[in-house]
C-alpha cells in the first residue's frame, strides 16, 4: 500500500496558496484541504447570528456548540457548518476580515483541529492555512512557507476583482493585505510563521505553472 502523504502549506493571504494547493493536489492524487474555508464558514455562521465577533466569550460559545466538516462536490471541497453548504458565501471581503479575528480564538481554533488532524490521518492530503506546518500536522511529510510580498498579493487580488467585473481600490486593498497579516501573525494562538523545516517558496516573481511544479517536485522526491 501507497504511503499516506501529508503536506503541509502555509503562508499569507493572498500568496496564491489555494490556487496551487488545488492544482498540486490534483497532480499528486491527494485530497486539498482548504483549513481557512473553515474559519470562514464559522466566521460567516457568527456573522449571520449577529454575534458581536469582538466578545470572545460569545464567539467561544457558540463555536463550541457548532458542527463543522467538509465534503467533496466533483473534487471540490464544500464547508457544512450544522449541516449546512455555506460555501458560496464564504469569500467576501466581510468574512475575510470576520475569520481573521475569530480565528484568533483558542476554542474556535480547538473547535477545529481535530477535523484537521482526522483528515490527514486517513489519507494523503496537501493542506493549505497558517499553522499547518507548526500546529496542525507538525510530522508532515513535505512542510511548504508560501509567500510574496504585500504589493504583489495586493495586485493579484486587484486584477482578480477587476477581471470579474468589480470596481476595486489597489492601495485600499494592499493596505487590507497588511493588515491581515499584521493580524495573523501577531496573534497568540498559533500565529501564521514559517515552521523551522519548512521550505520557503516567495512566489513574487514565479508563475503559478512555476510554483506548482516546484512543489509537486518537492513532493515526489519524498514519496516512496
Ligand atoms: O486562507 P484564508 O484567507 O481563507 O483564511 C481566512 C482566515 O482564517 C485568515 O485570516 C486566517 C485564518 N486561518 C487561520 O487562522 N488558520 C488557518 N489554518 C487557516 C486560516
Amino acid at each position: 500500500m501507497k504511503k499516506i502523504m501529508n503536506v503541509a502549506i502555509d503562508g499569507p493571504a493572498g500568496a496564491g496558496k489555494s490556487t496551487i494547493a488545488r492544482r498540486a493536489a490534483k497532480e499528486l492524487g491527494y485530497i486539498y484541504v482548504d483549513t481557512g474555508a473553515m474559519y470562514r464558514g464559522m466566521a460567516y455562521h457568527i456573522l449571520k447570528k449577529g454575534i458581536d465577533l469582538k466578545d470572545e466569550a460569545a464567539v467561544s460559545a457558540e463555536a463550541e456548540k457548532l458542527s463543522v466538516s467538509i465534503s467533496y462536490e466533483k473534487g471540490e471541497q464544500a464547508v457544512l457548518v450544522n449541516g449546512e453548504n455555506v460555501t458560496p458565501f464564504i469569500r467576501t471581503p466581510e468574512v475575510s476580515a470576520a475569520a481573521s479575528t475569530v480565528s484568533a480564538y483558542s476554542k474556535v481554533r480547538a473547535a477545529l483541529l481535530n477535523l484537521q488532524k482526522d483528515l490527514a490521518k486517513k489519507q494523503s492530503v496537501l493542506m493549505d492555512g497558517r499553522d499547518i506546518g507548526t500546529v496542525v500536522l507538525p510530522q508532515a511529510d513535505v512542510k511548504i512557507f508560501l509567500t510574496a510580498s504585500a504589493e504583489i498579493r495586493g495586485k493579484r487580488r486587484y486584477d482578480e476583482l477587476i477581471a470579474k467585473g468589480q470596481t476595486a481600490d489597489l492601495d485600499q486593498i494592499i493596505e487590507d493585505v497588511k493588515k491581515r497579516d499584521e493580524q495573523d501573525m501577531n496573534r497568540t494562538i498559533a500565529p501564521l510563521r514559517q515552521a523551522e523545516d519548512a521550505i520557503l517558496v516567495d512566489s513574487s516573481h514565479m508563475s503559478i505553472e512555476e510554483v506548482t511544479d516546484r512543489i509537486v517536485s518537492l513532493v515526489k522526491m519524498k514519496e516512496v
